[in-house]
C-alpha cells in the first residue's frame, strides 16, 4: 500500500510528481540537495495549483490541503518512511547511479524505487540499487499536471508486486499508464525525440525559419506546439541526451543528434530554463 510518496529533484519534473501525488492525497517529501531549489519548485507548484483554482478546475481549499501535504528537505535521511520514491533528477547515468546509492541505505527495505527517466536503460539503472526487483519506470511527461500520460517501464528484475503497486499508484492520479518494454527512450520520446531532432535538421538546412517550422507543425499538423517551441520547453540538454542514448543504443545514423542541437547545448541554450534556445526568454 502507497501512502507516502518521496520525490527526488525540485525540478519541473519532480515538482509536477509532487503536484498531481498531493492532488491524490499522497504525503509528499520532496528531497533535493539545494534548498533554494526546493524553495523555487514549491513556489512553481503553488502556481500552478493557483492557476488551476482560478480556472475553476480546483477549489481553494483543495489547493491548501494539497500544498499541506507537500513537505521539503535537503536531508535525505527524510526518504526513510516513505513507500514509494520516484527519482526526477537530470538525465545523467552516473548522478542517478550515485544517489541511489545514497537512497537505498535510508529507505525501508519493503519500499519501492521508480525513475522518471526519459531513456535510459531501467535494468542497467536498477543494478545500482539494493532493490532490483522492486524498481521500475514511472515515466511522467511534461508538464505532469496537465499531461494524461505515464509510461510503465520493468527492468528484467522488477516483480509483480512492484508493477502491480505502481500501476495502481499512476491509476489514482488520474492519469492513464502505457506499458512500454525496456528499450532506448521507451515509446514516447522514439517517437517524438526523432520528430524535434529533424525539425532541428530542417532549420540547420535552411529549409525554414524557426517560426516557419513551427508554425507548420502546429497549423498543419495540429500539434499543441511546434517541435522547436516543445524542444525549448523539454530543455535542449534533454533532447541532445535521448539522442544520444537513442544513437548509441540501436546504433543506427537515422538517429544522429543534429550539429545544430549539440552546439546549442555546448552554448549554454538550453531553452526556457536557461532563458535561450530557438527563442529568446530574456
Ligand atoms: N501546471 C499546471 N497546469 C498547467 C501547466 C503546468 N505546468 N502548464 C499549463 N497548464 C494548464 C493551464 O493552466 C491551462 O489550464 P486551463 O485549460 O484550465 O486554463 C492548460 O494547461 C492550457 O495551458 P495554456 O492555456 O497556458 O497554454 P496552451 O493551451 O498552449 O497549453 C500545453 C500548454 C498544455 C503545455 C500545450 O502547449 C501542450 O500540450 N504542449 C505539448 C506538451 C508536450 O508535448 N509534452 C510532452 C513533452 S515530452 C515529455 O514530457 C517526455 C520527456 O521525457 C521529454
Amino acid at each position: 500500500m502507497i501512502k507516502t510518496v518521496g520525490v527526488i529533484g525540485a525540478g519541473q519534473m519532480g515538482c509536477g510528481i509532487a503536484h498531481v501525488s498531493a492532488m491524490a492525497g499522497y504525503k509528499v517529501q520532496i528531497y533535493d540537495l539545494a534548498a533554494d531549489r526546493i524553495e523555487a519548485g514549491l513556489a512553481t507548484v503553488n502556481g500552478n495549483l493557483a492557476r488551476q483554482v482560478s480556472s475553476g478546475k480546483m477549489t481553494d481549499e483543495a489547493r491548501k490541503a494539497a500544498l499541506a501535504l507537500i513537505k521539503g528537505s535537503s536531508d535525505i535521511n527524510d526518504l526513510s518512511q516513505v513507500d514509494l520514491v520516484i527519482e526526477a533528477v537530470t538525465e545523467d547515468e552516473t548522478i542517478k547511479r550515485k544517489i541511489y546509492g545514497q537512497v537505498c541505505p535510508v529507505m525501508k527495505p519493503e519500499a519501492l524505487l521508480a525513475t522518471n527517466t526519459s531513456s535510459l536503460s531501467i535494468t542497467r539503472l536498477a543494478s545500482a540499487t539494493d532493490r532490483p526487483e522492486k524498481f521500475m519506470g514511472i515515466h511522467f511527461m511534461n508538464p505532469v499536471p496537465v499531461m494524461k500520460l505515464v509510461e510503465l517501464v520493468r527492468g528484467i528484475a522488477t516483480d509483480e508486486g512492484t508493477f502491480k503497486a505502481a500501476k495502481e499508484f499512476v491509476g489514482t492520479l488520474d492519469k492513464t499508464v502505457t506499458v512500454a518494454e525496456d528499450f532506448p527512450a521507451f515509446i514516447v520520446n522514439r517517437i517524438l525525440l526523432p520528430m524535434i531532432n529533424e525539425a532541428i535538421y530542417t532549420l540547420y538546412e535552411g529549409v525554414g525559419t524557426v517560426e516557419a517550422i513551427d508554425t507548420a507543425m502546429k497549423l498543419g499538423a495540429n500539434h499543441p506546439m511546434g517541435p522547436l517551441q516543445l524542444a525549448d520547453f523539454i530543455g535542449l540538454d534533454t533532447c541532445l541526451s535521448i539522442m544520444q542514448v537513442l544513437h548509441d543504443g540501436l546504433a543506427d545514423s537515422k538517429y544522429r543528434p543534429c550539429p545544430l542541437l549539440v552546439k546549442y547545448v555546448e552554448a549554454g541554450w538550453l531553452g526556457r530554463k536557461s532563458g535561450r534556445g530557438f527563442y529568446d526568454y530574456r
